[in-house]
């Protein structure tokens, strides 16, 4: 198969041609894609005709799926998609919209704050690939940020401030912004997560930001120096240099490294169904222990050059 890649954005995006996911994807495929993606952290794949075994059946070719949607208490009663796809739709388990007030679609509301997706999780997400099926007569969008290009820009002296911090990540906390509360069983099941702020993302041999409405404070800061250092990063790395805008088409399934980028949902008013369908692939390790730039020399020059021995 011979992939054509087309950027999108000077750095974070490209549309890719030339993939049949319907009819599997061979063994060179695979690394072309991950070579693809380790330049462009959002990878776009138009006119795809999938269904929920085919879409699953190609992520797992890239790593451990994900099990999907035990973020809430409803959610264990919904089953309109599958094990490892997450329901990213405004439908219940009967295909019918979701009340207003309904839980599921007010936790996803959570999903226009900036986030990486299950950064509060032990082991959080390496990719995931959402994939359109249905969507509304106005359309939707969904916008991604670059976080190694984010990092690149810092100030030297930030660098070396920020390089060894640790953020506490929580689900509770990022939901809690929008005013949504979890049940004391369901913050049970998702206790809060340490994860570094700054990583090396080895795909690349990169630094990157490591940043989520989920990161609640920095550890062993004060809360409010470490929440407002928080915002002010994800604030710094949301810039329109940084961002690429995606307006979806049917067919579209687009793929992106949550280890460098941050990506939200923009709002749009429509009264049509919105039938998305998720499947996340987990990385291999807490960033706690992934963070061994020096094991590899590559990476020293972007790494650790500018931080204080
Ligand atoms: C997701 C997500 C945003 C959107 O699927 O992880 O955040 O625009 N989606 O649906
Ligand atoms: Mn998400």
């Amino acid at each position: 198969m011979t992939l054509t890649v087309r950027p999108l954005h000077p750095t974070v995006a490209a549309e890719v041609s030339g993939v049949d996911i319907a009819k599997g994807v061979d063994a060179a495929t695979v690394a072309e894609l991950v070579a693809a993606s380790n330049r462009y952290p959002v990878l776009v794949l138009p006119e795809q005709d999938i269904d929920k075994e085919q879409q699953v059946a190609f992520a797992a070719r890239f790593g451990p799926l994900e099990i999907a949607g035990r973020n809430l208490k409803e959610d264990n009663f919904r089953s309109r998609t599958h094990k490892h796809l997450a329901d990213i739709s405004n439908l219940d388990q009967e295909g019918r919209p979701l009340a207003r007030t309904d839980r599921r679609r007010l936790a996803g509301l959570g999903d226009r704050l900036w986030h990486t997706d299950s950064s509060f999780k032990p082991v959080p997400a390496k990719y995931s690939m959402l994939y359109a099926d249905t969507l509304p007569p106005a359309g939707h969008a969904t916008e991604f940020a670059d976080l190694r290009a984010a990092y690149d820009a810092l100030g030297d002296a930030t660098k070396a401030r920020i390089a060894d911090l640790v953020a506490e990540h929580s689900i509770a906390r990022s939901r809690s912004i929008i005013g949504f509360e979890y049940s004391a069983d369901e913050q049970a099941f998702h206790p809060p997560v340490r994860q570094r702020v700054v990583r090396f993302h080895p795909g690349s041999h990169r630094m990157t930001l490591y940043l989520a409405s989920h990161a609640s404070h920095i550890v062993g800061w004060p809360i409010p120096e470490g929440r407002s250092l928080l915002l002010d990063l994800i604030d710094h790395a949301t810039q329109p240099q940084f961002v690429y805008h995606h307006e979806w088409r049917s067919g579209d399934l687009v793929w992106w490294d949550d280890r460098c980028t941050m990506h939200r949902a923009r709002p749009r008013e429509s009264d049509g169904v919105r039938d998305m369908r998720r499947a996340t692939i987990a990385d291999v390790a807490s960033t706690l222990e992934q963070f061994d730039p020096t094991a590899d020399p590559r990476a020293l020059p972007n790494a650790r050059a500018s931080v204080p021995a």
